[in-house]
């Protein structure tokens, strides 16, 4: 059996006293959550913060992104040991947003994913079409297009030390959410496409929903047999909302 995983992506929100109110918020009602794995993934300078309130708690933290590079001049950069100097179990490579807004290509995520992965961190890849991709019919090569990056890199068995978020751009932040028949047939695809190439890691490989999900919606996606959880933005800045969702898992 697969633990679905539920990760909060905070983006770029939150101050000091908003990441404790929420914090003391899900910590008030983890204990309630009886089968996902929960985790928060906040901006870097917040992690020192997150972590001295949520260290033995069994809520676990990530970055939303790291460096390829070790250390030296790379300035504005944040490597995988910084990350795991501050606890993180969990880091975020290729979310949408890092690929159109910043220029992050297929390659650079797959080194990402090597990176994250030789240090010990969990990654958790993002791969996902956008609309005009989806109204091409093309959802699937694309997906495909941006798995292989990983697997051609690392091998297929890389995987089983990562995990995967399926997020159709078109549902970020847009509160249009895939049906839940949507998302499972892209969940479907990708495990498909993992087990042609080696049947356990897709058997063991979990594959989050991200876009758009929340505590109303959350419960079909989360039904559904391929999805393993869900990586929310926006529902996770709430604990109530995020506590619903992560209630709604299992
Ligand atoms: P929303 O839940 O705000 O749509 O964001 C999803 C996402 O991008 C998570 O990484």
């Amino acid at each position: 059996m697969r633990q679905p995983l539920i990760a909060g992506n905070w983006k770029m929100n939150g101050s000091r006293d908003s990441i404790k109110t929420l914090l003391d918020g899900l910590k008030a009602g983890i204990d309630e959550v009886k089968t996902a794995e929960v985790a928060v993934c906040a901006p870097y300078v917040y992690l020192a913060d997150v972590q001295s309130q949520l260290s033995g708690t069994p809520i676990a933290w990530g970055g939303q992104n790291l460096s390829t590079e070790e250390k030296g001049a790379f300035t504005g950069e944040i490597s995988a040991s910084m990350l795991l100097d501050f606890g993180c179990k969990f880091v975020i490579v290729g979310h949408s947003e890092r690929r159109s807004l910043y220029g992050e290509d297929d390659a650079l995520v797959a080194r990402k994913y090597a990176v994250a992965r030789t240090a010990g961190l969990i990654p958790i890849l993002c791969v996902g079409e956008t609309l005009e991709e989806r109204e091409k019919g093309i959802m699937e090569e694309v997906v495909a297009r941006q798995l292989n990056a990983v697997i051609d890199l690392e091998g297929v068995t890389a995987l089983n030390d990562g995990v995967i978020a399926y997020e159709p751009v078109w549902a970020i932040g847009t509160g249009k959410t895939a049906s839940p028949e949507q998302a499972q047939e892209a969940h479907a695809f990708i495990r498909k496409l993992i087990a042609e190439k080696d049947a356990s890691v897709a058997d063991k490989v979990r594959i989050q929903y991200g876009g758009s999900m929340n505590a109303g919606n959350a419960a079909e996606l989360l039904a559904m047999a391929d999805i393993d959880g869900g990586l929310i933005g926006g529902a996770s800045l709430k604990a109530e909302d995020f506590l619903a969702i992560c209630k709604a898992a299992g």
